[in-house]
């Protein structure tokens, strides 16, 4: 495993007693996984999904991204939420054309229908144009508005560009096996179509086939993110004792500071390729924990860089706060700083040194000092940015995230807030059978 919890920043926050007090509570929200008999019980596909998904499925999706490699120069992939935030995540974690040899010859990646804006998708239609084009399409319940529209607009260019029979092996459809527009369509049109499983829900679906399709299409490989994914859940399922199961006790030390005024949990991370990171993990514990008018509310920050804008407010503001610092070890880069004989800018007691180094002085300075403005800090240590790596960190913040919810005492696995938008937004589009909601006319 290359995934560790350390704890030193925040034990002058926790008493021992009140780790004693969770521990039962932990070991049994754990156990109510486990065994299947919480709420939301009917989505816990993504628990055991690195030791038990569909291998045909799996090799399918690595010839279509070798298909997908050799004829398009850009791969659109459309989608929102779940659909699209792990895929992002991955590929701007574990890829830089500086860090390994991945492979040069993948297609340029973007994301549409994640937002309703004309001018992105102007923008992105502008970058098409001229390109050879290729688009996956991803919606569980085939019917989200947002890259519906998107879809259509695609669909209708890559048929312009290459007739409705070429448009159809640039076409990769991932959705329900069954149910929905998309996934009727698709069959009526030829697509080829991937499934996302009945009973794993959008933001636990980055290891089905909505992230592992855009992954291997950005030349990541799967197989490693499923190996690491599989040796977590075999480290992480294996015993209920929090001293021995980071991922509980992850879960447990943020219920004890929730219970504590501690509402508001912030993400840290010292490399901006973490920033989607940052948001698929974000969209993972709001839209399992905020319910009931409860849950923490999750936040992101990437350092320094946000040490120059929030970080006075960490330091010195309301102290609802604690955070998560994500420690990637190694990032696979190196840069030494220059020396400058003249010494113009007074930075020669930096030069030889490795930038990497400077960046970790960094986080142990701000480390200290937010422990000592009164905020808890939580430390997820991990070895790389590697695909292995990656896996595991999925895991580890999948099985987290459940547990933290039962601990809160609300369904982890379900949105039901989501819709409140749509019901009016449709019925301020006059969408049949919306008509009649509250608030659209005010
Ligand atoms: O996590 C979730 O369930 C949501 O964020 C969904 O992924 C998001 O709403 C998109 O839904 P769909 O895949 O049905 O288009």
């Amino acid at each position: 495993m290359s995934i560790k919890l350390n704890t030193r920043f925040a034990e002058g926050f926790v008493k021992d007693h009140e780790l004693e007090y969770i521990k039962p509570l932990a070991r049994s929200a754990f156990e109510m996984i486990k065994s299947g008999v919480g709420q939301g019980n009917d989505f816990l596909g993504w628990l055991y999904l690195p030791h038990q998904y569909d291998r045909e499925e799996f090799a399918r999706i690595k010839l279509t991204a070798e298909k997908i490699k050799k004829s398009c120069d850009i791969l659109v992939v459309i989608g929102i939420g779940g659909s699209y935030l792990g895929a992002r995540a991955a590929i701007e974690f574990i890829k830089s054309p500086l860090y390994n040899d991945l492979n040069t010859d993948t297609p340029d990646i973007y994301f549409a229908g994640n937002t309703i804006s004309a001018a992105a998708l102007t923008e992105l239609l502008t970058i098409c144009d001229g390109k050879d084009i290729c688009v996956n399409v991803i919606s569980k319940s085939g019917t989200t508005t947002e890259p519906a529209i998107a879809f259509r607009v695609f669909r209708e260019l890559l048929v312009k560009k290459y007739g409705v029979d070429g448009a159809r092996e640039r076409i990769f459809v991932t959705t329900d096996k069954a149910c929905g527009t998309l996934k009727q369509f698709s069959d009526e049109s030829g697509y080829e179509t991937f499934i996302v499983p009945d009973n794993v829900g959008g933001r636990f679906s980055v290891l089905t086939a909505v992230g592992l399709l855009p992954i291997a299409a950005a030349g990541i490989d799967i197989d490693a993110m499923m190996q690491g994914a599989s040796d977590a859940v075999k480290e992480m399922t294996r015993t209920n004792d929090l001293d021995k199961n980071d991922a509980l006790k992850y879960a447990a030390l943020r219920n004890i500071l929730y219970r504590k005024g501690k509402t508001m949990e912030i993400l840290v991370g010292y490399e901006p390729f973490q920033t989607m990171f940052n948001e698929w993990w974000k969209q993972l514990y709001g839209e399992s924990e905020g319910k009931d008018q409860k849950g923490i509310y999750p936040s992101s920050v990437i350092f320094s860089t946000d040490l120059h804008s929030l970080g006075q407010y960490i330091q010195d503001g309301p102290r609802n706060l604690f955070e998560t610092v994500l420690d990637i070890k190694d990032t696979g880069v190196e840069f030494e700083i220059p020396n400058d004989p003249a010494n113009v800018d007074g930075l020669n007691f930096l030069s030889g040194k490795d930038l990497n180094e400077v960046n970790k002085a960094a986080m142990l300075g701000t480390l200290f000092a937010h422990v000592d403005g009164g905020v808890p800090n939580l430390i997820v240590e991990i070895s790389d940015r590697t695909a292995y790596s990656f896996g595991e960190l999925v895991y580890f913040f999948e099985l987290a995230c459940a547990v933290s919810g039962y601990l809160l005492g609300v369904n982890p696995f379900d949105q039901p807030g989501v819709e409140a938008y749509k019901k009016n937004m449709f019925a301020l589009l006059g969408k049949a059978g919306y008509e009649k909601e509250p608030n659209a006319k005010l």
